[in-house]
């Protein structure tokens, strides 16, 4: 325990992408000088952020019920003379606004994902008057420039937003209304964010947006990427998410040029029927989007791909799913997310006909999880016997073992002596499982 303890208990939770996870950090640096210092749990906190996502019901959902806890907490804390502030931040403040505060009145603030920087004034505010309690405008430009540049990683590997918002507007998906139109941050800011990480001994960066590859920053994604390669230090950089229609030939290229790019590509392709990427409005048939995978690994053959899914969208038959799984067949998956479609109200598929019942949904996404599952175990199993660099991050579960990542994302676990977390270090793989590989340092680390 430092003897500098900060007098004020912050506890935040994120939920939803890693555009949260890098705003929840965010939050945390804004509101370090006003002496909040971040706790690991909501008893007893000054203050609680719930940084929501709006994606699918269950993860609106899922923040009801913990406001439901959090309000029981903060009455045992109002009872014992002390004060609790809640606030709301994220896509559901974004896309519910003061709504929250009608259905849980517990609720003192709500802060859509382009206001973090006023944060501490409407913390004031909230404090002083219970007043002025929204703050969900978009304009992303304040944003950026008014959060401090001071960051404080918290490991050798970081998340950095260079991307925000979505103008593809996908008939099933909430992030163009939460999120706002695209917007990229300048070359400039991200290089500068990127060298103080390096400088603060991260190894590695993660550039993030909801359409990352639609970057519009001079250079394009490609030119940034090749930008922040030169950085010393800085010797792994990896990017998500992006969409099939702006993976370019730049891009591509880049995947085959530069060392410090990583071969692994969360690519979503959602599904696999033509008739049903239509509706979705995914501007990208089967076709197109298996010739875009032959172009990426003609570009760098060992590229290990991702994708998402979505099973029973409107109007999806035994037929439409079967061609998913074709296409999941035909592309081979290193790893996968993929969901029950959800109906989210104001977009369009949620009023389109043919909505598919919840038994279906659940039979699909089940047999498409069993193929998944088979390919990652597959891709985890090819990687025995050969020797991958990884970084190590931090120290595992058992004592003196290290977790870390091999280039293609995958969790590592080896015995290492704890000087090695930070380094990057060529680990001969044993064994493999669903979700991680383990083996053992094949140097004399010295
Ligand atoms: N911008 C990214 C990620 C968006 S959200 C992209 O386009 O890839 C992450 C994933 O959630 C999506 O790729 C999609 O598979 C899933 N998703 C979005 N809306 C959904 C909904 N209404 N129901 C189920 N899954 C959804
Ligand atoms: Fe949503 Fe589609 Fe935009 Fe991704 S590209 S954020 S799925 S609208
Ligand atoms: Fe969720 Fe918003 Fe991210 S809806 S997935 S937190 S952009």
């Amino acid at each position: 325990m430092s003897a500098t303890a900060p007098e004020k208990r912050l506890y935040i939770k994120t939920y939803g992408c890693q555009m949260n996870v890098y705003d929840s950090e965010r939050m945390a640096d804004v509101l370090a000088p006003l002496g909040y210092g971040v706790t690991d749990s909501p008893e007893g906190a000054d203050l609680v952020v719930l940084n929501t996502c709006h994606i699918r019901e269950k993860a609106t959902e899922k923040v009801y019920s913990e406001l439901g806890q959090i309000k029981r907490m903060k009455a045992a804390r109002a009872e014992a003379g002390g004060a609790m502030t809640i606030a709301v931040a994220g896509c559901v403040a974004q896309a519910e606004g003061e709504e929250i505060m009608r259905r849980q009145p517990a609720v003192d603030l709500v802060v859509g994902p382009q206001a973090y920087h006023q944060l501490p004034e409407l913390i004031a505010r909230a404090h002083r008057a219970r007043g002025e309690r929204l703050a969900a405008d978009f304009a992303p430009e304040d944003k950026f420039d008014a959060l401090p540049a001071e960051r404080r990683p918290e490991g050798v590997t970081a998340f950095l937003t260079v991307q925000e918002g979505c103008d593809k507007f996908c008939t099933f998906c909430v992030v163009p209304y939460t999120r706002g139109e695209e917007w990229s941050r300048p070359v400039e800011a991200i290089v500068a964010e990127a060298e103080a990480l390096a400088a603060k001994g991260v190894r590695e960066v993660t550039l993030l947006g909801q359409n990352v590859n639609a970057y519009a920053g001079e250079g394009g994604l490609a030119g940034l990427v090749r930008r922040l390669a030169k950085i010393r230090g800085l010797d792994r950089i990896r990017y998500t998410t992006s969409h099939p229609r702006d993976m370019d030939e730049a891009l591509i290229a880049a995947h085959g040029e530069v060392e410090a790019l990583m071969p692994y590509l969360h690519l979503p392709v959602q599904a696999g029927s033509d008739k049903v990427l239509k509706a979705m409005n995914r501007a990208h048939t089967a076709e197109s989007y298996l010739r875009l995978v032959e172009k990426i690994r003609a570009a760098r053959p060992d590229i290990a791909l991702s994708g998402d899914f979505i099973v029973g969208f409107p109007g999806e038959r035994d037929a439409d799913f079967e061609a998913t799984l074709a296409l999941v067949r035909e592309v081979g998956y290193a790893s996968a997310f993929s969901f029950k479609y959800s109906r989210r109200p104001g977009t369009p598929a949620a009023a389109m006909p043919g909505q598919v019942a919840d038994e279906v949904k659940a039979e699909r996404l089940a047999r498409l999880q069993a193929l998944l599952d088979e390919q990652q175990r597959a891709f985890n199993a090819a990687q025995a016997g050969r020797t991958l660099p990884v970084l190590f991050e931090k120290p595992g579960r058992h004592p003196g073992q290290l977790v870390g990542r091999s280039p293609y994302l995958q969790s590592v676990h080896v015995e290492a002596p704890e000087r090695l977390i930070g380094q990057i270090v060529p680990v001969a793989i044993e064994a493999s499982a669903k979700n991680s590989l383990s083996g053992q340092v094949a140097m004399a680390a010295a």
